[in-house]
């Protein structure tokens, strides 16, 4: 399977690149910067420079030559509203008609639980980001793609279990990252699952028997 990891230098997206190679897979990426480039050439990654807050629908869809799967896993991760709109939110749309112009690749989204942090006063900054969050994913089930939606629970640096809670409705607690780049090569392994949204946390069920779950 050939894969196109935006956000590939980020936490989960190097964790992803990491887990679907030694699996096999043809992975590539883009990346922002000159020195990212060189340190996954090193490792025999090829990636590619842009930036998602500018880069055309036609630029970046010609970085999708056979390409089977993009997978968008960029994000702000909060912060300014100019930087969430141009990430979070019009990146999005630009990576989804990339892929429509590439001849409509599988597209997958992380994206995060709606109704994270309720517990906490949110500053305004936060609730625009979950905002276009929410927005995001609304247009990416309205895509005609072959798409796929994760959404963690809180991200966590701590290893990986391998097990894992995940269906159409989750609680919001926590998940390692490690556990969510197995959890997505996995999914992205599964061509049954489909036009799904998934919610994924820390749980019980190996990461194998819970993605044949899910399998509708
Ligand atoms: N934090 C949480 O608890 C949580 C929970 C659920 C979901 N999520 C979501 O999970 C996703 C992955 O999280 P993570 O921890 O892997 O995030 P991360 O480590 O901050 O990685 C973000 C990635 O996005 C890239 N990026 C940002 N702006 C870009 C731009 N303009 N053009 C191209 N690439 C750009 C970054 O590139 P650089 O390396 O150049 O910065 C990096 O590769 C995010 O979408 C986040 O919103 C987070």
């Amino acid at each position: 399977m050939n894969v196109f990891v935006v956000g590939i230098s980020g936490a989960v997206g190097g964790l992803l690149e990491r887990e679907l190679t030694s699996r096999g897979d043809v992975v590539s990426g883009l990346v922002r910067l000159d020195d990212q480039r060189a340190h996954f050439a090193a490792r025999g990654v090829a990636v590619r420079v842009g930036d998602i807050g500018v880069l055309s629908a036609d630029a970046l869809a010609a970085m999708l030559r056979g390409v089977d799967v993009l997978v968008y896993t960029a994000g702000s991760n909060g912060g300014s509203r100019r930087v969430t709109n141009a990430v979070d939110g019009d990146g999005v749309v630009t990576a989804l008609e990339a892929a429509r112009l590439a001849g409509g690749s599988r597209f997958a989204l992380v994206s995060v639980l709606p109704e994270a942090w309720r517990q906490r006063a949110l500053d305004d900054d936060a609730e625009h980001y979950f905002a276009v969050k929410k927005l995001t994913d609304v247009a990416v089930t309205l895509s005609d793609l072959d798409w796929l939606i994760l959404r963690p629970s809180m991200l966590v640096d701590r290893p990986g279990t391998g097990r894992i809670a995940l269906g159409p409705a989750q609680p919001h607690d926590e998940i390692p990252r490690e556990d969510v780049a197995a959890t997505l090569a996995e999914l992205l392994h599964e061509p049954r699952i489909r036009r799904q949204i998934l919610e994924l946390t820390q749980g019980e069920t190996p990461i194998a028997t819970a993605v044949r779950a899910v399998i509708r």
